[in-house]
């Protein structure tokens, strides 16, 4: 008798799974809109989201590898829920959901300059400067490279330092104020730059050889830097993200002279910032120079923190902020 309860009590349980799964797409969607009262899961829904290319050849990476080289799974559960569009049609991308795209704050200003006061701060400001002096050198007008190397760089920090609270607060025994979560953030929006710049610009051999190069100093560089000093490395970053705004603005000031062809916006970039199915680059840099300004601020707020003789935990981290 009880062995029977227990396999019926199983069986029920593993119908239930399977059916949430099955229903994940359509339910799962509409309960985040409803329980965002249709502000930002609710603006997805009246978006334009269909961005699939009509060219095959664009068609995403991801979806290519799911149609042609799919990996089978014997393990239960594992496989990805099936997500929709809004207009019915499959989301093409494994690496961002529906509900992590977002609406660009471009009302952000983005002249704002950290006069720098402490020993530290000028340490940081003129290593920044000094950078900026050999890449102004090597790339010279060639925007969209300059770019795309720049964010192979700018998406470590948030790595190196998540990863450092995340291990602190495991030694610690501590929570960490939500500041892993929103350093990680950082992490992964600047590696969809990345992604993005990567569909604009291809990369040549010896630009791969140098970011092969560049992250593995940098990487190392950055991890110590972060554990001797946490204060001066969010006020190094702080700096970091201001020349990321100022090298978009000269990649927008390009775009409008004529100087850069203003081309169709990627797939991935219409997506992922739910811009209108006829977005250009101009949109595309608009919104990224945005997300430069938002890292620069909290970076900033960070180093800010431990000016103050305060940790991070103390202040409640901005997670979510673009
Ligand atoms: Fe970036
Ligand atoms: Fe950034």
């Amino acid at each position: 008798m009880n062995h029977f309860l227990v396999k019926s009590t199983a069986q029920a349980l593993f119908r239930s799974s399977r059916n949430y799964h099955r229903n994940f797409s359509t339910a799962a969607i509409a309960q985040l809109s409803h329980q965002h009262g249709g502000g930002a899961y609710g603006s997805f829904h009246g978006q334009r989201m269909s961005t699939l290319p009509e060219k095959k050849d664009h068609q995403p990476e991801e979806n290519k590898n799911e149609n042609n080289n799919a990996a089978v799974s014997s393990y239960w559960g594992i496989a990805r829920p099936k997500v929709l569009k809004e207009d019915g049609t499959e989301w093409p991308w494994n690496c961002f959901m529906p509900w992590e795209s977002y609406n660009s704050d471009v009302s952000i200003d983005v002249t704002k300059h950290h006069v720098p006061k402490s020993s530290g701060d000028k340490f940081a400001f003129r290593s920044v400067k000094f950078l900026r002096v050999l890449s102004d050198l090597y790339f010279k007008e060639r925007y969209g490279c300059h770019a795309m190397m720049l964010e192979t760089i700018a998406a470590v920090p948030g790595m190196v330092g998540g990863m450092l609270l995340h291990l602190k607060s495991l030694r610690k025994f501590q929570h960490t104020g939500g500041w892993i979560k929103a350093l990680l953030e950082e992490a992964e929006n600047e590696r969809m730059h990345l992604m993005t710049m990567v569909e604009l610009v291809k990369p040549s051999w010896h630009e791969r050889l140098l970011v092969i190069t560049a992250q593995g100093v940098f990487f190392n560089a950055f991890f110590v830097f972060y554990i001797l000093s946490p204060k001066t490395a969010h006020r190094f970053v702080g700096y970091l993200e201001e020349e990321a705004v100022i090298s978009y603005t000269q990649y927008l000031n390009a775009i409008e002279s004529g100087k850069v062809e203003n081309v169709p916006a990627p797939a991935i970039a219409i997506d992922y910032w739910r811009l209108p199915k006829d977005a250009t680059l101009k949109d595309v840099v608009t919104v990224i120079r945005a997300d430069e300004a938002h890292h620069r601020d909290v970076n900033h707020f960070a180093s800010d923190i431990h000016h103050q003789g305060k940790e991070l935990k103390e202040a409640p981290a901005p997670v979510g902020y673009h």
